[in-house]
C-alpha cells in the first residue's frame, strides 16, 4: 500500500492548513484501516532560517522517497524589495518544482451549490462549473535564461522560453485527461504576439491527431481571461503556459468562491506534489482563520491520484460539501464570519469518522 508522505507545511497559512489537512488524512486512515506515515520536512523561510537553503537537500530526499508530497505555501513579505536579502523562499519553491520534475499542474475549478449566492458572479454564470486547468509549471518566464539586470542596473529583462518537447508532454496531458473528462481541449496562448505561443499551436496541432476523440480549440489569453467569467461552464481542461495558468486560476477562483477552495496536483516524472494554490498569506497567519479546504481538497487529489484510494478521496469531497451545507464558511468567504480554520478541519474529520460508526451494521458485529 502506498501511504508514505512527505509533509512541507512552509510558510504562513501553510502550517495551519496543512495541520487541518492531516488532521483529515489520519480520520480516513482510522475509518479505512490504512496507517499514513507523516515526515515532515522544511522548506521556505524556516528552511532558510536553520539551514540557509530555503529547500534543503534533506527536504529533497525526503520528497524523493515519499509515495506523495503534501505542501503548504511559500513565502514572506520580509524578503520583498530588500536589496540585502541574498536567498528568497520562493526560490525553494522553483527549485523543489524542478527537481522533483513537476511538470504538470492541475488546478481543478468548480462551484459549489451552497457557496452559489456567496460569489460575486451571478448564479446564472457560475451554475455547473467544472472544469480544470492544467499549468506547465518548470518552463516559461518562469525559469528562462538569461534573466537579470543591465549592468548600469536601469535595464531589466526575463525570458520566455518552451521547447517542442516541454510542450508535447504537457499536451499529452492535457488530451489524456480530456479523454476521461468531458473530451475538450482548450489552449490558451497568445499566439498573435509571442513566438512561444506559436510554437504552442504548431506542436499541438501535431499532437491533435493522436486524439481523434478529443476537441480542441485556441484561445488567445485576453479572451480567455473574460470567458472565465462570462461564461465559464464552457470549459472542460484549459492548458497554458506557466505564468498564464498562474493568473488565470487566482481569476477562476472567484468562480468557486474564494482563492481558498483551489486545490492543486502537480505531476511529473517520478514525483507527486499536492497544494492549494493559495499563497502563504502572511496577514493571516497563526489567527485560526484561513480556509483549510483548498489543503484538504489537495489531499483528496492526493488519495486519488497518488495512494491509489480514489473511494476514500470521494469521503473527503463528500464532507467538505457537508461542511458548506452545514454554513462552516471562513473569512475569505464571507468578511463576518467567525468561523476558524480548525472548526472546519474538525468538522470534515468528524464527518469522516461518522462514517466508521455508520459503516458498522449488526452484520458486521456479529
Ligand atoms: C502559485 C503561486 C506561486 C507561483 C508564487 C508563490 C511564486 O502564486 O503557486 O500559484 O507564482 O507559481
Ligand atoms: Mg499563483
Amino acid at each position: 500500500m502506498k501511504n508514505n508522505i512527505a509533509v512541507l507545511p512552509g510558510d504562513g497559512i501553510g502550517k495551519e492548513v496543512i495541520n487541518e489537512a492531516v488532521k483529515v488524512l489520519k480520520a480516513i486512515g482510522s475509518v479505512f484501516d490504512r496507517k499514513f506515515t507523516f515526515q515532515y520536512g522544511l522548506i521556505g523561510v524556516d528552511a532558510i532560517e536553520k539551514t540557509g537553503d530555503p529547500f534543503p537537500v534533506e527536504t529533497e530526499h525526503l520528497c524523493k522517497k515519499a509515495h506523495a508530497v503534501l505542501f503548504g505555501a511559500i513565502g514572506d513579505p520580509k524578503f520583498d524589495d530588500n536589496p540585502n536579502v541574498k536567498v528568497r523562499p520562493d526560490e525553494g519553491l522553483f527549485r523543489m518544482r524542478a527537481n522533483l520534475g513537476l511538470y504538470a499542474n492541475l488546478r481543478p475549478v468548480k462551484s459549489y451549490p451552497p457557496l452559489y449566492d456567496r460569489s460575486p458572479l451571478k448564479n446564472n454564470r457560475i451554475k455547473n462549473v467544472d472544469f480544470i486547468v492544467i499549468r506547465e509549471l518548470t518552463g516559461g518566464i518562469y525559469f528562462g535564461q538569461p534573466r537579470g539586470r543591465s549592468e548600469d542596473g536601469f535595464e531589466a529583462f526575463d525570458t520566455c522560453k518552451y521547447s517542442a518537447g516541454e510542450i508535447e508532454r504537457i499536451g499529452r496531458v492535457a488530451f489524456g485527461i480530456a479523454q476521461k473528462r468531458n473530451g475538450r481541449v482548450t489552449v490558451v496562448d497568445k499566439a498573435n504576439v509571442l513566438a512561444t505561443s506559436r510554437l504552442w499551436r504548431q506542436v499541438i496541432k501535431q499532437m491533435a491527431g493522436d486524439y481523434p476523440d478529443v476537441n480542441l480549440e485556441f484561445m488567445y489569453v485576453d479572451h480567455a481571461a473574460m470567458n472565465i467569467i462570462t461564461n465559464p461552464a464552457q470549459f472542460d481542461v484549459i492548458v497554458t503556459e506557466n505564468m498564464f495558468g498562474d493568473i488565470l486560476t487566482d481569476e477562476a477562483s472567484v468562480i468557486s468562491g474564494s482563492l481558498g477552495l483551489i486545490p492543486s496536483a502537480s505531476i511529473g516524472e517520478e514525483s507527486k506534489l499536492f497544494e492549494p494554490i493559495h499563497g502563504s498569506y502572511p496577514e493571516w497567519a497563526g489567527k485560526n482563520r484561513a480556509n483549510p479546504i483548498a489543503s484538504i481538497l489537495s489531499a483528496a487529489m492526493m488519495l486519488e491520484m497518488a495512494l491509489n484510494a480514489p473511494g476514500e478521496a470521494e469521503l473527503v469531497r463528500e464532507a467538505v460539501l457537508a461542511s458548506m451545507e452545514k454554513g462552516l464558511i471562513t473569512g475569505d468567504i464571507d468578511p463576518n464570519s467567525t468561523c476558524t480554520t480548525s472548526q472546519v478541519g474538525d468538522f470534515i474529520a468528524e464527518y469522516i469518522l461518522a462514517k466508521s460508526i455508520d459503516d458498522v451494521s449488526p452484520m458486521t458485529i456479529i
